[in-house]
């Protein structure tokens, strides 16, 4: 079958192999072969191991740090590219580099823009990414993309959850930035206009909350599960916050979920010692399950993206349409 793009051949940069096996396997697909190495001075030698002339070519290549993982997904691209595949699909399920989105003070880089640009370099046809931090940017982008959600695999999860505990509960926005998704979120969940509470904090600089800085809008949230979404979890800090927030007012347990755990330094900490009660992240980024279980107190629950990418990556082999993936 196929959509004349010619065979189906899906590649993984190495930060992309553990969650490309569960899409080869949803897939029902044979690794994509690649001889990768380093050279002496640790530079990234990247070479394809089977044929991919007139082949539609997949490459799963998420870019949270290092910045080599940008290297070595244009590096794949290229390679592709110098290779005769018919098509390339960079399927990015994290996009470093993404949250600077704006030129808001002087003398700051737009990173988000360049990290696109970055990856447009080696001309790949199309994208597919996961939820964006700011999808508005986008649009700096001059390549066909899609774009799907953390919530297609988050909400049949949370609602089976949440109804199996058969308490009152409302979403909730970590930070006013994050008002829309909580609402998107809160209409899956409970359909309708439901209503959602925004958590308000000021950020002195990237990765710093000031304290007594957080206030929480909207709805009490006595008694009831705060469910709060986010696009990520990087140090913790900022769900932190709010859970303790939401506790003081007199909530009953605090639920989260972020699509992209990015998981810094002292995160696994600060999530145990915090309010929260239960972390699901999705494996947009791969994170030793042992360690995640060890280090994350038993709060963290990793759902995986593979089974949408999959379904993603068929519908664009298909030439089918990937709205019905959109949640
Ligand atoms: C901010 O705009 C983002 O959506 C996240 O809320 C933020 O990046 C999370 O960072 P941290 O976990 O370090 O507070």
């Amino acid at each position: 079958m196929g959509n004349g793009h010619g065979p189906l051949k899906v590649f993984a940069t190495t930060a992309g192999v553990p969650l490309a096996a569960k899409v080869w396997d949803h897939l029902s697909c044979k690794p994509g072969l690649l001889d990768s190495g380093r050279f002496k001075d640790g530079e990234i030698s990247v070479q394809i191991g089977e044929d991919v002339r007139d082949c539609d070519v997949f490459i799963i290549a998420p870019t949270n740090v290092p910045a080599d993982n940008f290297m070595e997904a244009m590096l794949l691209c290229q390679a592709a590219r110098l290779s005769s595949a018919d098509r390339i699909t960079m399927v990015v399920p994290y996009l470093g580099y993404a949250r600077g989105d704006r030129k808001d003070q002087p003398r700051k880089p737009i990173s988000a823009k360049l990290a696109l640009q970055m990856l447009e370099l080696p001309k790949p046809n199309r994208f597919i990414f996961l939820d964006m931090h700011n999808e508005q940017t986008l649009g700096a982008l001059d390549t066909v993309f899609d774009h799907l959600y953390g919530s297609a695999v988050a909400v049949p999860h949370l609602k089976a959850l949440l109804a199996q505990s058969g308490k009152p509960y409302i979403v909730a926005a970590p930070d006013a930035g994050a008002a829309q998704r909580a609402d998107k979120y809160a209409h899956f969940l409970s359909g309708g206009d439901a209503d959602i509470v925004i958590f308000s904090k000021m950020r002195p600089k990237p990765g710093e909350i000031r304290s007594n800085s957080v206030k929480i809008i909207g709805p009490p949230v006595k008694g009831k599960i705060v469910v709060l979404v986010d696009d990520m979890i990087d140090s913790g800090g900022t769900i932190a916050h709010a859970a303790a927030k939401a506790k003081e007012k007199g909530a009953a347990e605090v639920w989260v979920f972020a699509t992209h755990a990015v998981f810094s330094h002292g995160a696994f900490k600060r999530l145990r010692e915090s309010k929260v009660d239960r972390v699901f992240v999705t494996d947009s980024i791969h994170h030793d399950p042992d360690l995640v279980a060890k280090e994350g107190g038993g709060k963290i629950a990793v759902l995986s993206c593979g089974e949408l990418l999959a379904k993603a990556i068929h519908r664009t082999h298909e030439g089918e349409s990937l709205s019905q993936l959109i949640l």
